[in-house]
């Protein structure tokens, strides 16, 4: 039982650190409450929080003063602002490595980007990788993308241009490689005990009962045997990714080293990959368990000590009822991950662009609309995963479709099968015991151009570019951090040389993971050119969401009543400033009566159009805002 003050047991940290000792103090508590909740009786309890709490002086007391000065100068909302606009991408996919992406910063700022997520680059063995979330080492730089000192100079250069920066930590596994696995693999009880490692297959096949499969096609049940010593071990993603065992309180500490670690080369948000899978327990799910969201707020606890800058995402893709509990809930409410991706609005978005229909997406709104204040979304149309259309099937009966159909028809739309559907798409994970399919494809392909480009049809390409900024244009003005993904400023269609490649062929979302060619991207220069009319449309809707405050995530979001089931609308409202936004998801021109703007608020007489600089007469309720095709508007 952990029941002693650090200091009694001679933990002050050493000097006259007052503020570390403020937040110690401070975060106490919480941090044994929330450590005796998961591991109270476990024996080596009391040993292992000692350890923890040494862990959380060393890495203060190791931390750059440049970064404990803006741990300082931060203000606590500083991720809610409308002025971010991040980036995810495959830094040897974007530019080949570390040391030649500070030469692309000027691309990003262009753009209007300040904020990178580069995508996993610990050492992670090349063929096993899954796009480097199966890490051998947290805390080695892969040799292809360079070594920590390229990643520190990077740091550097981005701070120079004010930008944010994100990485991962693959919380939930290590590859099959990483040393712990090796030594348990060499029968080392200490670090068999870092696994959920068995003799047989008698507990595996209970826990196979109740655990669903992620990869099904490719790495089928939850479990693999280990030949070296003859055991069992669960991988509940690729078979070479190992679950770490967080019932052991070493390997929280073990990882805390990490996450820390990470904190101190500067990451301003950190992703905590696979969020919802830290928790295992027969005769469940082994997702979403209460333990899970403990041990995230037991995270948030030590990164509030000794690095209170460092913001939390987790990268929860699950059920909305589930996704809104990462931000916490009753006492810990907003005090579990600071951001979420919003997986939900994201996939409902590709639901309403394939039906022209935006009532099942307003269905779901109630349980997204419950985000904290002071929480933020990750708000995005695309990024290195596939599009599960993870939304209850209740909310499409809700609208009178069947649920069955529904599904079926948007898995045959996006993967082109659909007859004349323009996306060229493909299913992922398809299971054929619950017929659940996923969607990979890039956000051009999946709107169309690939296809149109293909057919040399102008009018579709056209039409294609203009879905493709209407997603944008949807997702950054909706409230959270927009968050693109590399290529889709630049309308880059799916790539099939995955197919060629052993190591990738297995995993067709691989398909949607571009590599840059830069004489394409500097089209993105020229407005006559595909390229050009999407980087420009992007560029121009990231600086709309730079000038107006409204757009910052204070939790000002209201839907506008569905007068039209093809329009989504909502008011943005800040003090006396308020925005809507009007997109028009149906293949027809609509119209959307005047009313909807008064019903919520008292409307100006005359609105304008921040997109298209156009201006409009509010006129009577019997009277029309006309939107084009996929048209969208930004008026106050
Ligand atoms: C996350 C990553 C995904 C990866 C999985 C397993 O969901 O985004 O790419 O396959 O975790 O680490």
């Amino acid at each position: 039982m952990v029941n002693t003050l650090p200091k009694e047991n001679g933990f002050e940290p050493k000097g006259k650190d007052k503020a570390l000792n403020f937040r110690l103090n401070e975060g106490l508590e919480s941090l044994m409450t929330l450590y005796q909740s998961i591991y109270q009786q476990h024996p080596k309890a009391e040993e292992t929080f000692e350890k923890l709490i040494r862990t959380l002086i060393k890495f203060d007391q190791e931390r750059a003063p440049e970064f404990k000065a803006q741990d300082q100068s931060k203000k606590s909302d500083w991720f809610l602002s409308n002025e971010l606009v991040g980036m995810s991408l495959y830094v040897d996919r974007f530019c080949g490595n570390l040391k030649k992406l500070p030469s692309k910063l000027p691309y990003l700022c262009e753009l209007g980007v300040n904020f990178l997520h580069l995508m996993p680059l610990f050492e992670s063995p090349a063929g096993e990788s899954d796009g480097g979330y199966a890490v051998s080492d947290f805390q080695k730089i892969d040799s292809k993308f360079g070594n920590l000192s390229d990643l520190k100079k990077l740091r550097k250069a981005m701070q120079d241009q004010e930008m944010h920066l994100m990485l991962d930590i693959v919380l939930n596994h290590t590859s099959h490689h990483h040393e712990w696995a090796q030594k348990a693999k060499a029968g080392d009880t200490y670090y068999q005990d870092f696994y959920y490692m068995y003799d047989n297959r008698w507990i595996p096949n209970e826990f196979d009962t109740s655990m669903p499969e992620i990869f099904p096609e490719t790495s089928p049940g939850n479990f693999t045997y280990v030949s070296e010593c003859d055991k069992w071990v669960m991988t509940v993603f690729h078979q070479y990714q190992w679950d770490l065992n967080f019932t052991n309180p070493a390997v929280f500490v073990a990882m805390l080293e990490n996450i820390l670690f990470y904190a101190n080369l500067g990451v301003d948000l950190l992703r905590i990959d696979a969020p919802a899978f830290i928790w295992k327990q027969n005769g469940t799910s082994s997702q979403n368990l209460p333990q899970a969201h403990q041990l995230l707020r037991l995270i948030k606890q030590c990164v509030k000590v000794s690095a209170p800058g460092m913001a939390l995402l987790g990268e929860a893709i699950v059920a909305p009822k589930e996704i809104i509990k990462y931000f916490g809930s009753e006492d810990y409410l907003a005090k579990e991950c600071d951001f979420a991706y919003n997986a939900t609005q994201m996939a409902l978005q590709w639901d309403m662009l394939a039906t022209g229909d935006t009532r099942v997406m307003l269905a779901a709104q109630h349980d997204i609309l419950q985000k904290p204040i002071g929480t933020s979304w990750i708000t995005y149309t695309r990024s290195h995963d596939d599009i599960g259309l993870g939304y209850e099937d209740e909310k499409i009966a809700q609208v009178g479709r069947d649920p069955y159909l529904h599904r079926q028809f948007l898995k045959d739309y996006y993967s082109g099968s659909y007859p004349g559907s323009p996306a060229k798409g493909a299913l992922f994970s398809s299971n054929p015991k619950t017929g659940d399919a996923r969607i990979s494809g890039s956000l051009a392909s999946l709107c169309g151009l690939e296809k149109a480009i293909e057919d040399a049809d102008h009018l579709e390409i056209d039409k294609s570019i203009q879905k493709i900024l209407l997603m944008q244009a949807h997702s950054f003005f909706l409230g959270g951090m927009p968050m693109l993904y590399y290529g889709d400023e630049l309308g880059y269609t799916n790539d099939y040389s995955y197919q060629n490649d052993p190591g990738k062929s297995y995993d067709n979302r691989w398909m949607h993971r571009p590599i840059i060619d830069w004489k394409k991207n500097a089209k993105g220069k020229n407005e006559n050119t595909v390229e050009g009319k999407i980087f420009a449309g992007t560029r121009k809707l990231i600086q709309i969401r730079k000038q107006l405050p409204v757009f910052g995530d204070q939790k000002n979001l209201t839907w506008l009543a569905p007068h039209n089931i093809h329009v989504a609308g909502f008011v943005r409202s800040y003090g006396s400033q308020k925005v809507y936004c009007i997109f028009n998801f149906g293949s027809e021109t609509a119209f959307l009566t005047w009313y909807a703007f008064r019903e919520l608020c008292k409307s100006p007489d005359e609105l304008q159009d921040h997109w298209t600089g156009e201006k409009f007469t509010v006129g009577q309720d019997n009277e029309y805002l006309i939107i084009p095709p996929y048209g969208f508007y930004i008026l106050d």
